[in-house]
């Protein structure tokens, strides 16, 4: 069973292997449970089964008009059963009320996110590959 949570709260950073799936320099399990916690808004779903941490989605927001998700992942046996849209759904609930919740992605992943009514627009990102691992 998955369970969902909106703190990181009783989470130790052994719960969160597997994540940043592809990152050449990923960061740690420690520095990935500090952005946890710095974000504004996060949810978690976590297997009931063991306690590990088994997707997640982080937010940004001046709780005013805007918000940015910077991340949202699910590991790679947990996919395709719908934990990555409860995620997003969840999410969007908190940010319901906002302006702007912006993200960036690619052209694969727009039918995915058009499905909670967004829709594509020109980003502008920079991506400091030297700093993938986080700042400590
Ligand atoms: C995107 C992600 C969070 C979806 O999680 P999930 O739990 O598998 O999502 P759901 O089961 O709710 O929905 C699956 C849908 O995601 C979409 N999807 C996931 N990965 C995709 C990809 N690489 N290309 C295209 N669509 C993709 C599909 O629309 C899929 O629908 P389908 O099941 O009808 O094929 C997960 O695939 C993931 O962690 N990917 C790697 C990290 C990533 O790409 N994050 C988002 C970038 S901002």
């Amino acid at each position: 069973l998955i369970r969902y949570t909106r703190v990181a709260k009783g989470i130790t950073a052994d719960k969160l292997r597997g994540f940043f799936v592809g990152w050449p320099s990923p960061p740690s399990p420690k520095t990935h449970l500090r952005l946890l916690e710095a974000s504004d808004e996060l949810v978690l779903a976590i297997d009931d089964g063991t306690g590990n941490v088994v997707g997640f989605i982080t937010a940004l927001t001046d709780g005013i008009l805007s918000a940015y998700i910077p991340l949202l992942e699910v590991l790679p046996p947990y996919q395709k059963r719908g934990i990555g849209t409860q995620l997003m759904n969840l999410m969007m609930k908190r940010l319901g009320k906002l302006y702007m919740v912006d993200l960036c992605t690619g052209e694969e992943m727009r039918p995915f996110y058009e499905r909670f009514e967004m829709e594509a627009m020109v980003g502008m990102a920079i991506r400091r590959h030297d700093r993938q691992t986080g700042l400590q």
